[in-house]
């Protein structure tokens, strides 16, 4: 029995409010505690999106009712709200703020510079700034962190240039940090052969070529953080001729990870960095007493999606074998999770940003 430290995953897509078809607060938290994460943070991209303060309150009451796990909510950047110095109770509640540079699911989207520097200037400078950016506008979006002096932390990274990119800026004192999800080490741009229908290979960034994922194995240590961008849609819905960009990625994630320590590629010390120690650091969450996860490291079995709790019935990994399996999940001295069974009740989980 292997036992670590409760994770933490900084990109959950929790679906709620507006899309709870796919996922809502229990049945995401439900998944988070089987994954082995004990504190998750959510994506601003609902319908509506949450971005000012009455959606964040709106976000937070479902949270509050039904979150199994502990968790905060990020706050979306959008063209009219960058005037969070008029405002400044509310960007302590989020998470921090999480700024769509590039095309993918949902509205928030900004393309002016102007705006980026509207919010660089007002968003406090103590609280995490999350961007989606990739490629061109990720090298953008590192010279503003750079003119105006402030962390950034790049979501779900894909490409050769830029773990590159980032090695480069991080060398030379930027404070740039970033996260790798779990699909983008393991699967590349031919997998939507083995994926079935090509509509659920689609997950932004897309999946890369065999060079990028060889890049970002090969600068390990230039990748703050794994975190899951579990994204849920239904089977239906990325099977369908317009299918949403997405994967689920809670329950897969650590599973996925173990077997790579079981292949050499990781070690046990990398997860732990990369899933409790820096997350914890860059978006400033507290210590969770009496909390840790029990695996057992030798479990060797398929995963299957009908053994899953997010709501939204497949995983591209189905059938895939992996080495590794969480078996206890205790938070704050109370089983919540136990041999495939989740045993905290809905609301036991508390928002990090408010609780002392
Ligand atoms: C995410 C979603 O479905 O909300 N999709 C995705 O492919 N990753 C949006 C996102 O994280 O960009
Ligand atoms: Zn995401």
């Amino acid at each position: 029995m292997l036992k670590l430290p409760g994770l933490i995953d900084p990109h959950v897509h929790v679906r709620e409010p507006g899309a709870t078809h796919k996922e809502d607060w229990d049945t995401a938290t439900s998944a988070a505690l089987a994954g082995g994460f004990t504190t998750i943070l959510a994506m601003p991209n609902t319908t509506p999106p949450i971005f000012d303060r009455d959606t964040l309150d709106l976000g937070l009451a479902s949270a509050k009712s039904k979150a199994r796990c502990d968790y905060a909510h990020f706050l979306g950047a959008g063209p009219n709200n960058a005037n969070w110095d008029e405002h400044p109770d509310i960007p302590p509640r989020a998470a921090g703020l999480k700024m769509y540079l590039d095309s993918t699911f949902g509205e928030l989207r900004l393309d002016d510079m102007t705006l980026w520097m509207e919010h660089f200037i007002n968003f406090p400078k103590h609280l995490p700034i999350v961007l989606h950016a990739e490629s061109r506008t990720m090298a953008a979006a590192i010279l503003m962190a750079d003119i105006y002096d402030r962390p950034i932390h790049i979501a779900h990274i894909s490409l050769k240039e830029e773990i590159l990119v980032i090695k480069a800026a991080k060398e030379r004192g930027i404070k740039v940090t970033c996260e790798v999800a779990p699909h983008h080490l393991i699967l590349c741009d031919s997998c939507h052969l083995s994926l079935g229908r090509e509509g659920r290979s689609e997950v932004r960034p897309r999946l890369t070529t065999q060079a990028d994922v060889d890049a970002l194995w090969d600068n390990l240590d230039v990748i703050d953080v794994f975190a899951t961008d579990h994204a849920p849609h239904t089977l239906e819905e990325k099977d369908s001729d317009n299918s949403p960009p997405g994967f689920p990625g809670l329950e897969t994630a650590l599973p996925l990870l173990l077997t790579e320590v079981d292949n050499g590629r990781l070690s046990i010390e990398d997860i732990i960095a990369k899933m409790y120690i820096n997350p914890k650091k860059i978006f400033n969450i507290p210590e969770q007493k009496e909390t840790w996860i029990e695996v057992d490291e030798n479990a060797t079995y398929e995963i299957r999606a009908a053994e899953q709790f997010t709501k939204c019935g497949w995983t591209p990994f189905e059938g895939t074998q992996v080495k590794g399996r969480v078996t206890r999940v205790v938070l704050r001295g109370q089983d919540v999770y136990k041999d495939g069974k989740v045993l905290a009740e809905k609301g036991f989980g508390l928002n990090i940003r408010e609780s002392k």
